[in-house]
């Protein structure tokens, strides 16, 4: 990914301080939309300073059509969007209010697409681009409890691949990668260490995103790829 400009989104995240630091020792140019001032100050501190002249940080809600058409078009071009922005809830579906439903899918599914849509508009027009989503374990093996998150996962599951389908004949691709659990410090803290080790590293995601992103990577389209750790 050397030189390339990359959109990173959900770089503040669990997953997202794992995958910053890799992209960026690619070589990379990383626009990274935040919400909140201090998680840049965060973020900020895994960066090696020889790389932070290589981000910018832009103020940006991925929920909102305008906020994402604003922050693509800031980029002189898009080459690779890696889209971590995503999130779960958890309740039975007689239990599950239609208000957190229409957020999950909000949440998981339209920043994905909105994303996607206004990216794919700036890689047709340099016919070079690749789209990396993240998807999750339940999106392919759906449970009890997670009927949203799971419904919303399998729609960006979808979704990227029909975008693999549009894009073919291109230099552009789209593939998802799906964690199981990931080590990440509010699992720590939710679930304990326990089990910890069975869980994907961010680091290893992070390999298979930037293995997705490369430009070698050129025929692999609409791929799933499952990166469940030990569990
Ligand atoms: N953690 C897991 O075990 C696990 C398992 C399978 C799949 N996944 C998927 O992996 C991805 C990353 O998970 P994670 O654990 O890193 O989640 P996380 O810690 O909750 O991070 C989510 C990131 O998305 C950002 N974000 C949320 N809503 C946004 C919005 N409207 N506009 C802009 N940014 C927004 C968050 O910023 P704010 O702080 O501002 O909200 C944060 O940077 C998600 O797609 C998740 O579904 C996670």
């Amino acid at each position: 990914m050397k030189d390339k400009q990359v959109l990173l989104t959900g770089a503040t995240g669990g997953l997202g301080v794992g995958v910053t630091p890799i992209v960026l020792a690619q070589g990379a140019f990383v626009t990274i939309p935040y919400r909140k001032p201090e998680d840049v100050e965060n973020l900020k501190q895994i960066i090696p300073p020889s790389d932070l002249n290589r981000v910018k940080f832009v103020s940006a809600d991925l929920k909102s059509e305008s906020s994402v058409k604003n922050i693509v078009d800031s980029m002189v071009k898009v080459d690779v969007l890696i889209h971590l922005v995503g999130g779960f809830s958890m309740g039975k579906t007689d239990e599950y209010s239609f208000e957190d439903w229409k957020n999950d899918f909000d949440l998981n599914l339209n920043t994905t697409f909105l994303t996607c849509k206004y990216c794919l508009i700036k890689m047709l027009q340099n016919n070079y681009g690749r789209i990396v989503t993240i998807g999750s374990r339940g999106a392919v093996e759906p449970v009890g409890g997670l009927a949203a998150y799971c419904a919303s996962k399998a729609g960006v599951v979808a979704l990227t691949k029909a975008i693999a389908d549009e894009t073919k004949g291109t230099n552009i691709t789209a593939n998802s990668v799906l964690p199981s659990v990931i080590d990440t410090e509010a699992n720590r803290k939710a679930m304990g260490t326990e089990d910890s080790d069975k869980w994907v590293k961010p680091k290893s995601l992070a390999e298979a995103i930037c293995f997705l992103a490369d430009e070698t990577a050129q025929d692999i389209r609409g791929a799933a790829i499952p990166v469940y750790g030990n569990i």
